[in-house]
């Protein structure tokens, strides 16, 4: 996709802007840093963004009170901390002397390793942008989301999309581009949710000691451009079977580097296993399927659409898990007229 569409628009009277963006699934993983400070990646990835798993952020410049909301209520600690740099850092690159505050909503759980982390920052960098009348290529954005959350800067684009490492210190070749549109060809993605509470371990946290002290992080890292040129070769081919495989190597390696850290980061549940177990089985049985972890218990299941029934419902009776999502490849991001949904 060319670099000329912006975001620009949906821009109000208090001085204020409303975004909304999908979560990704990343099917080559983005692990470890190779600059904290910039939030850069040590590996490229690729990743579908979601229709069914949506962040919506309203950013207002120059707003007295809570900096980061959540449907209205304060979020504090390390959460409200995190936004709070994220949206001073913001003010700052685009010029703005005033700070900006926010309030957002997902339609999913919130910190359960459903990549909601990128689906708000890619929301609240592009809210933030519209709200203080910057002009923001698509690629300038993804950069800006990615120092939010290094997975949102994959957001900002619908479908396929990369997410190149980049070799400069000062990020600016680190950024996302779109490699097929969502409409190019229709997948179901679901998504067994094997706990509903919040994660252990962030994968902010999880990744710096990954990298620190797992004896198999290098291997992970020289790995990687093979899997990303396969990815491109197989969506380019809309080639299912090969996706779903690379896809599940490359979530079992980044698992494998986890588990041989020192101490171990394990983010799997029995119903983690057994979920993993079961799409085995449904391919066994003939259908279309492939799972994906991220950074918590949940299993995500790439299938052709035809098997999403038989796919969801072989998911939905695995002990522990205790409810099905269901989503297709989605947009990008978009800024909408300004209202706020949640209030
Ligand atoms: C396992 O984007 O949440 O989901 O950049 O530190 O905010 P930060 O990390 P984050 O990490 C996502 C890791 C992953 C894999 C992926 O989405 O590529």
């Amino acid at each position: 996709m060319p670099d000329t569409a912006h975001v620009a628009g949906g821009r109000d009277s208090v001085m204020g802007a409303t975004a909304r963006a999908g979560a990704n699934v990343a099917l080559v993983k983005y692990w470890g840093k190779r600059s904290s400070e910039k939030n850069l990646p040590a590996v490229g990835s690729i990743s579908l963004t979601l229709s069914g798993l949506v962040a919506t952020a309203r950013v207002e410049v120059d707003s007295r009170g809570a900096r980061f909301r959540s449907r209205g209520e304060p979020v504090d600690g390390v959460a409200g901390e995190r936004m709070t740099g994220f949206l001073d850092w913001l003010a700052e690159r685009l010029g703005v002397e005033a700070r900006f505050c926010t309030d957002v909503a997902a339609t999913f759980p919130v910190g359960a390793g459903l990549a909601s982390s990128a689906a708000i920052h890619c929301a609240v960098a592009a809210a933030a942008s519209s709200a203080c009348g910057a002009r923001v290529g698509l690629r300038e954005l993804s950069r800006l989301a990615r120092v939010g959350s290094g997975s949102a800067a994959r957001s900002v684009y619908g479908g396929w999309v990369e997410w190149h490492r980049g070799t400069r210190d000062d990020g600016e070749d680190s950024d996302a581009e779109q490699l097929h549109s969502e409409d190019v060809w229709p997948v179901a993605l679901l998504v067994a949710v094997a706990e509903e509470g919040k994660k252990d371990v962030p994968s902010r946290d999880a990744m710096e000691h990954v990298t620190a002290t797992s004896p198999l992080f290098a291997g992970w890292v020289a790995a990687q451009d093979g899997d990303l040129e396969a990815m491109r070769r197989a969506i380019a081919a809309r080639d299912l079977r090969a996706v779903g495989t690379i896809a599940e190597e490359n979530c079992l390696r980044m698992h494998a580097t986890c588990l041989a850290a020192r101490p171990p980061v394990f983010y799997w549940t029995p119903a983690t296993l057994a979920a993993i177990q079961r799409v085995r089985e449904l391919r066994g049985s003939g259908c279309d399927a492939y799972f994906t972890i991220d950074a918590g218990p949940q299993v995500k299941v790439v299938c052709a659409p035809q098997d999403a029934d038989a796919v969801a419902e072989g998911l939905a009776t695995v002990p522990g898990i205790s409810r099905v999502l269901r989503s297709g490849a989605g947009p990008g991001v978009e800024i909408t007229d300004g209202a706020i949904p949640w209030r």
